[in-house]
Order: C-alpha cells, then structure tokens, then sequence
C-alpha cells in the first residue's frame, strides 16, 4: 500500500452538466463519495489521504457556487466528526485557512481540536490551497522567524528549511 494517497476533487460540474442539474448539485453529490473514500482508506491502514477540495484559484467561480461550497463542507464537517473519531483520523486543514470566511475557520478548527489526538490516518484537507502559494507561505515564515531572531543576514533558504516550514510539516 501506498503510505500517502492524494485526490484532486474534480469532474463535480461536469457529472451535474450531463444530467442537466446546477453545478451545485455535483458538489453535493460529491460529498458521499468523500466519506467512503475516506473510511476506506483510514481501514486501509494509510497514513495519509490528501483531498484537494478548493484550490486558490476557485476563488474566480461564481459567487453562489462558492458560497455552496463553503456550506457543503461545514455540512459535511459537522457530520463526519464521529465517523473520524470511529476511525481514530486526524484531520488537518492545508491552504491559506486564515481567508476563509469566519464560521468555515471554526468549523474546520474545531474538528482540528478535536482530532488532534487520533492516531490513526491523517487526513489533508487541502482548502484555499496553491502549491506555489505554500511555497510563498513557507519562505515568508522563514523570514519572519529570521526577522524575529535577528539572524536576516545570515538566512539561507534550503530543502530543510522548506520542508520544515511547508503546511505539512512534521
Ligand atoms: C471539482 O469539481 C470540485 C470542487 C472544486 C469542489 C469540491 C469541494 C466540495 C464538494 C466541498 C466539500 C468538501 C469536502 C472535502 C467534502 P469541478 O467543479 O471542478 O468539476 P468540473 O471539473 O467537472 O468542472
């Protein structure tokens, strides 16, 4: 078995678009399918599944498709966290979690709180997500700890010091 598998959520718009539905109703149907996925792989004994959920570049989506979006995924927060906590999964949010509006960010921090103890799968939830914005992100946060620490001039950007900094890190 692969230690980490990652999805790409996709094709939602275009499964609703063949049966003549609102986009929205692909996102919807799309939300069942996760849950299976997800507890199959936590029995499967992975470590890790990551779901690319909303990319950065999601933000350029109709308004009312985006909103939907954001109420699909409290919905289905709020529903999962027994079904992860009966599978021992840790869920943690990757992305620029700080731009989401503020009940998605208590929602998804509170099941974060209370998952942070399972030691079964993790689970990647990437939200608000760029690879190349986390990259942004990681060298940002190696200058401000630089910044902090009074060592600017002698900050070196290495392999280590972004894996150590990436969403992901430990
Ligand atoms: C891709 O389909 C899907 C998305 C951009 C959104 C997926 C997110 C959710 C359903 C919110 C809930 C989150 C979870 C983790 C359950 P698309 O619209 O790009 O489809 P297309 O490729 O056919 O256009």
């Amino acid at each position: 078995l692969p230690a980490h598998i990652a999805i790409i959520m996709d094709g939602n718009g275009r499964w609703a678009k063949q049966r003549n539905y609102p986009r929205i109703m692909g996102h919807k149907a799309g939300v069942d399918p996760v849950r299976t996925v997800v507890e199959t792989c936590a029995q499967l004994g992975l470590e890790a599944l990551t779901l690319y959920a909303f990319s950065v570049e999601n933000w350029k989506r109709p308004r009312h498709e985006i909103e939907g979006l954001w109420r699909l995924l409290r919905f289905y927060l709020r529903r999962e966290l027994p079904n992860l906590m009966r599978n021992d999964i840790q869920l943690v949010a990757i992305g620029r979690i700080e731009s989401l509006p503020a009940p998605v960010q208590a929602e998804l921090q509170m099941v974060m709180d209370k998952t942070a103890q399972n030691r079964g799968m993790r689970l990647n939830l990437a939200i608000n997500y760029g690879g190349r914005t986390e990259l942004v992100d990681a060298v940002n946060a190696m200058l401000d700890n630089a910044r902090l620490e009074g060592n600017l001039d002698a900050l070196e950007i290495t392999e280590e010091g972004i894996t150590e900094h990436l969403y992901t890190s430990g």
